[in-house]
């Protein structure tokens, strides 16, 4: 018998969903790392990969996490070990969940400070700093900031305590009120922003830049450019961890999973995009660098709010907008955890976020310090903040997508899924079931075995 409601509550319509699903996609993945990322590995080409992982990999993924989460109706670890136990497969699929929440633990940990240095940005832009700012000032602006502990520390601070709070809620009267409108105005100022950007900056050579894919801008680093784009895709749209997985054990019976899924991984793309086009024309108008990292939209917006009429205000709802993003993602990161906190060991929500989000503070503390004080500390080559990012969205999510894509798609029985996805034995749910079984797990673990070097070893790469 499959369970209806979940006991952490349920999302009261579907637009609640399709809401709390993008808020979680949509976030600093999209208007922060995307455009670097793309940056680095020279645009159109990075961009392409980029597509046609959210195509292929990507949708199929975010419809099986929804589906499994909806037939498990728990925590991740606990959808996953009635799901196995109802389908008698073995308990180690359980570590799906688990890596999930070291997953969670890892992004909101370097989340929280990006999303610090947003919030440190409300008030730089309100404060008048950026008028006719150029390049060279808005570099300085950023690296002041990045080289100071005590005020990342504050602002990582605050962020976690805004995502504690809205957790301890709970799902329904937490979430749903903050991404109801916030989310709407976050498209519509991203838009405002395009069309400045149309007038004001290079648009022709953004447009070049992000939309004519040229394989030789890989320049000899393909394999980590692919790598890249896939990271980015399953970041972006939150898959891989479980946290799609539990909105989805949250969304009521009837619903249809491919039409909300198609809808909001073509948000997160959109908006994404929209980032791209609001940010390369002022990088190619002032001579910046696509590839200057992290610190990209930090020195490129500024300038452009430093131009246009009404700058700082502009300025300012953009940046609260963005912290908005960034909070509703960062709560379905911690969502998880919370939940098997409250399933597992009793506890309160209030206890299991005041928990979750102490632990996080604390090795967000390490990604922060990463910057500054603990610069020549390295890891693999990195520092923690780098090296987190990295590991998750890189090897941990693509590696939770392929057993999530494996499960669904292999041990699953046919009528399971069949039954879940109500979307009848047609063409689109044999298409879903051939990309679950073959394209996205095939593909996924090529990429990453590549990285890794294992092809090359064996001849192969
Ligand atoms: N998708 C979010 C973003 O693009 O900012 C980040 C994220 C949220 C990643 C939730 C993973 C996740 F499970």
């Amino acid at each position: 018998m499959t369970v209806t409601t979940s006991i952490h509550g349920m999302w009261s319509t579907r637009l609640a969903f399709i809401l709390a699903a993008t808020g979680s996609a949509v976030g600093l993945g999209n208007i922060w790392r995307f455009p670097y990322t793309a940056g680095e590995y020279g645009g159109g080409a990075f961009v392409l990969v980029y597509l046609a992982c959210v195509a292929t990999i990507g949708i199929p993924i975010m419809m099986a996490e929804i589906m499994l989460g909806r037939r498990g109706r728990q925590s991740p670890i606990n959808t996953m070990r009635t799901l196995v136990s109802q389908g008698g497969h073995s308990p180690v699929w359980q570590l799906l969940g688990w890596m999930g929440i070291l997953s969670g633990f890892l992004i909101l940990s370097f989340y929280s400070v990006i999303a610090g240095w947003t919030l440190a940005y409300v008030f730089r832009a309100g404060s008048g700093i950026f008028d006719a700012i150029d390049a060279t000032r808005a570099g300085a602006i950023f690296a002041d900031l990045t080289s100071d502990p005590e005020r990342l520390l504050a602002w990582h601070t605050i962020f976690m305590v805004l995502v504690v709070l809205v957790v301890a809620r709970g799902v329904a009267s937490g979430l749903e009120k903050a991404v109801r409108y916030l989310m709407p105005a976050l498209f519509f100022l991203l838009l405002v922003m395009v069309l400045y950007a149309a007038q004001a900056g290079d648009f022709g050579g953004a447009m070049t830049y992000l939309f004519a894919p040229d394989f030789a801008e890989f320049q000899g680093k393909a394999d980590e450019a692919i790598l890249s784009a896939m990271g980015q895709a399953f970041f972006s749209l939150s898959l891989g961890m479980g946290a799609i997985m539990i909105y989805g054990s949250y969304l009521k019976q009837e619903a249809s999973i491919a039409r909300n899924t198609v809808i909001v991984a073509g948000m997160d793309t959109l908006v994404a995009l929209l980032a791209g086009l609001a940010i390369f024309p002022i990088v190619f108008a002032n001579g910046l660098a696509p590839d200057s990292g992290p610190g990209l939209i930090f020195q490129t917006l500024p300038i452009a709010f430093g131009e246009m009429p009404g700058g700082g205000l502009f300025g300012t709802l953009f940046f609260v907008l963005l912290v908005f993003a960034a909070w509703t993602s960062a709560i379905s990161l911690l969502e998880p955890l919370v939940a098997w906190l409250v399933e597992n060991l009793g506890f309160s929500r209030v206890r299991a976020s005041v928990l979750g989000g102490l632990t996080v503070w604390l090795l967000g503390i390490a990604c922060l310090l990463s910057l500054n004080l603990w610069a020549d500390v390295r890891v693999f080559g990195k520092g923690f903040l780098d090296l987190f990012d990295f590991v998750t969205a890189n090897v941990l999510l693509p590696l939770g997508g392929v057993l999530i894509a494996v499960f669904s798609g292999w041990l699953l029985a046919r009528s399971s899924s069949l039954d879940e996805l109500r979307m009848g034995d047609g063409l689109s749910y044999r298409l879903w079931r051939l990309l679950i079984r073959f394209v996205a797990p095939v593909a996924v673990s090529i990429v990453l075995l590549n990285a890794i070097g294992v092809l090359k070893l064996i001849g192969l790469g």
